[in-house]
């Protein structure tokens, strides 16, 4: 029953006129109108009200109250075509219930949005969480942890000092006398006199053994300074791992022992190394320390520049007057030391190209590590 006069009642400007046409009675065409005008109204309010949700209330908006092809315009649009008598009842009929509609509309809406506001917590805790973007480490720092790990398996600890430097440790304790080249003030960065940033860590193998005594198995990283000019493979700031092992009866072989050890850590089973005599005023024999090249198995690239060795580090027995600077005799304890370049060594892992990249700080290059 409830559904017929439902489905009974006209849902379009279309329906009501198509009835008002078909009435047969004498005069019924404008009763028909009227009628149908009501329950078209009727049908419209009770539709707004029992909307559930905004977009239905929008859809029930448009289809009845829509400014160009809504029903109550339909209707309204018809009004001149009336004969002059009825116009005004019909149209003030027309009025009457748009304004009756457009007002149960913004009613239902208001209904709906604070029950959806009231419904929807703030906080979805079903959903998924979004994971804050996570920082990697810096190649540099990859690298000086994989070189720490590898001495503290053979019992070398990790030491600092610092990078504002007196001439004391950064010259006179490594036997670099007054008139060594490499105190020139143009190849250091000097802050007075007496002051600089430190060119070298091995500065800490002499703030070491100035405060300790031996057994010494240390290492130090660190960053260090040299007005170089700045190109893809030198830079005024790089880094450094200094070693430095004190004890009695340290011998040459101990110190190709361990170099040996950490090559194959850091570049595999099969990495050999070789030592080239050299030259440093702090180590008596001193030598340069390369390893075969991973790229090509010691056969010779672009990488090893066609040598299959790559230089890593400088190293040597420690000079007895820098063991008499630091008060150890020399006569009683022997050591060796070496130092390490941290950018060569990272840019030859990770096949980087260009030492600049390291402090240029773009993300697009540090993502990747
Ligand atoms: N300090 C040297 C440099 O910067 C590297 C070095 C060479 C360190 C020999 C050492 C060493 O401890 O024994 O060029």
């Amino acid at each position: 029953m409830a559904d017929e006069t439902q489905n009974d009642r006209p849902r379009t400007w279309e329906e009501v006129l198509k009835r008002s046409s078909a009435a047969t009675a004498p005069d019924g065409a404008i009763p028909a109108m009227r009628d149908g005008l009501r329950a078209l109204s009727d049908l419209a309010l009770e539709e707004i009200r029992a909307a559930d949700t905004l977009a239905g209330l929008k859809e029930l908006r448009d289809h009845y109250l829509g400014r160009k092809r809504g029903q109550i315009k339909g209707g309204l649009a018809y009004i001149p075509k009336l004969p002059s008598e009825v116009r005004s009842e019909l149209g003030g009929l027309l009025n009457a219930s748009k304004r009756q509609l457009e007002a149960a509309v913004r009613e239902r809406e208001k209904d709906l949005s604070a029950s959806r506001a009231a419904a929807a917590p703030s906080i979805d805790i079903t959903l998924p969480g979004r994971a804050p973007p996570l920082g990697s480490l810096h190649p540099i720092t990859r690298t000086i942890r994989d070189i720490a790990q590898s001495f503290a398996r053979l019992g070398f600890s990790w030491v600092s000092g610092p990078e504002v430097e007196s001439a004391k440790y950064n010259f006179d304790g490594l036997n670099i006398s007054e008139g060594h080249p490499a105190r020139d003030r143009e190849e250091n960065f000097m802050i007075s006199s007496e002051v600089l940033l430190r060119t070298q860590t091995s500065t800490v193998q002499v703030r070491v053994m100035e405060s300790r005594r031996p057994p010494l198995r240390i290492i130090a990283p660190g960053r260090v300074y040299r007005p170089d000019t700045v190109d893809a493979t030198h830079h005024f700031m790089f880094h450094q791992v200094e070693g430095l092992m004190v004890d009695r009866d340290v011998t040459f072989r101990d110190l190709k022992t361990v170099l040996g050890i950490f090559a194959r850590d850091l570049f595999g089973p099969e990495a050999l190394i070789r030592l080239r005599p050299s030259f440093f005023p702090f180590t008596e024999p001193s030598a340069e320390m390369d390893v075969s090249c991973a790229f090509c198995d010691g056969k010779g690239c672009s990488v090893c520049k066609g040598t299959g060795w790559i230089e890593m580090a400088g190293c040597g027995m420690v000079d007895p007057s820098v063991f008499e600077f630091a008060g150890i005799d020399p006569d009683e304890h022997s050591g060796f030391a070496f130092g390490l370049g941290v950018d060569r060594i990272t840019m030859i892992r990770y096949q980087i190209k260009d030492i600049r990249l390291f402090t240029e700080n773009d993300v697009r290059f540090l993502a990747q590590f």
